[in-house]
């Protein structure tokens, strides 16, 4: 019971990563707001625990987000975590291909709402006992490949403003963290995507093979794998981390898949062969 007594806000929190943390803070006793623009995901959600509450925020209006903030602390007396999750792919044109206005709504959904969800819940969160932000990142701020560029670029920065909030902040007592998923098997990979309704499950199917495979460790990653890690960042347990990003990917980018898949033989693997050969 980590979180008993704690007032936690979630955004993104009606699917996926977001919906584990929520589940999570509230088994151990935190009273969370869970915000998303799914209205019948956050209704759900709201319905499992008596502890969770669902707020409507999209959180690429920043009158939302304050509203949030403000309507949470209003109604509890402060904040004590926040978890700034909300998001999904964006645009997807490469660089030579982007259109300004799909750059900044790419910005302004992954990168403008973390800032502003810290923003807006500070005033809320100063001299709490212990409180915590905890950011979702992503692998795709290590490298190019994982996502498409505008996303990539947006969870780097979110990195960045985790470290340079953790500094700012640290007058307060307040950490700030970050995390970095891996291949998650969510509903980010259909959402918005022009699959039609009859051909989800085979869509789904795709997903859930190709994430059992996709890492050293063999099998898909799941959106509790990331909660946990969230829940240890918020609690008291991570008391003397911050500005600090922890990747759960399953090894995803560890290195080459020549260096975890057998089936995946390296040029030094078939050069032997060569030099072996009868
Ligand atoms: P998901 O699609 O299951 O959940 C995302 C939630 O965010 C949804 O409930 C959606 O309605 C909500 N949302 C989208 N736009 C919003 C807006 N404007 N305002 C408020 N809520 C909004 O996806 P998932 O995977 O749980 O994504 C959560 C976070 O994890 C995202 O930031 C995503 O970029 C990140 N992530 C996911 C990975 C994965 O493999 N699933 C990998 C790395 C990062």
């Amino acid at each position: 019971m980590r979180f008993s007594g704690r007032t936690i806000v979630v955004t993104g929190a009606a699917s996926g990563i977001g919906r584990a943390a929520a589940r999570l803070f509230a088994a151990e006793g935190g009273t969370v707001y869970a915000a998303d623009i799914d209205e019948a995901g956050g209704a759900a959600i709201a319905g499992e625990h008596t502890a969770i509450r669902f707020r409507r925020c999209d959180v690429t209006r920043p009158a939302d987000i304050a509203a949030l903030m403000d309507g949470a602390a209003a109604e509890s007396g402060g904040i004590d975590v926040v978890f700034n999750n909300a998001g999904a792919g964006g645009a997807r044109g490469r660089i030579d291909e982007i259109e300004a206005e799909d750059w900044d709504a790419t910005m302004a959904l992954l990168l403008r709402s973390v800032a502003l969800g810290i923003r807006h819940a500070v005033p809320h969160m100063i001299g709490r006992p212990a409180p915590a932000i905890v950011n979702t990142s992503s692998v795709a701020a290590i490298g190019p490949g994982y996502a498409p560029t505008a996303y990539a670029v947006a969870k780097a920065g979110v990195l960045q403003l985790t470290r340079c909030a953790a500094t700012d902040l640290a007058r307060h007592g307040i950490r700030v963290n970050a995390v970095q998923p891996g291949f998650i098997q969510t509903g980010i990979f259909t959402a918005g995507s022009d699959i039609p309704a009859n051909r989800l499950d085979s869509a789904r199917a795709l997903i859930a093979g190709a994430a059992q495979g996709a890492q050293p460790v063999a099998r898909g990653g799941e959106p509790e794998d990331v909660a946990r890690a969230v829940a240890f960042l918020a609690s008291g347990d991570a008391g003397f981390v911050t500005g600090a990003s922890l990747v759960i990917d399953g090894g995803l980018t560890l290195g080459p898949r020549h260096s975890w898949d057998p089936e995946t033989p390296s040029l030094t693997t078939a050069l032997q062969a060569i030099a072996a050969a009868p």
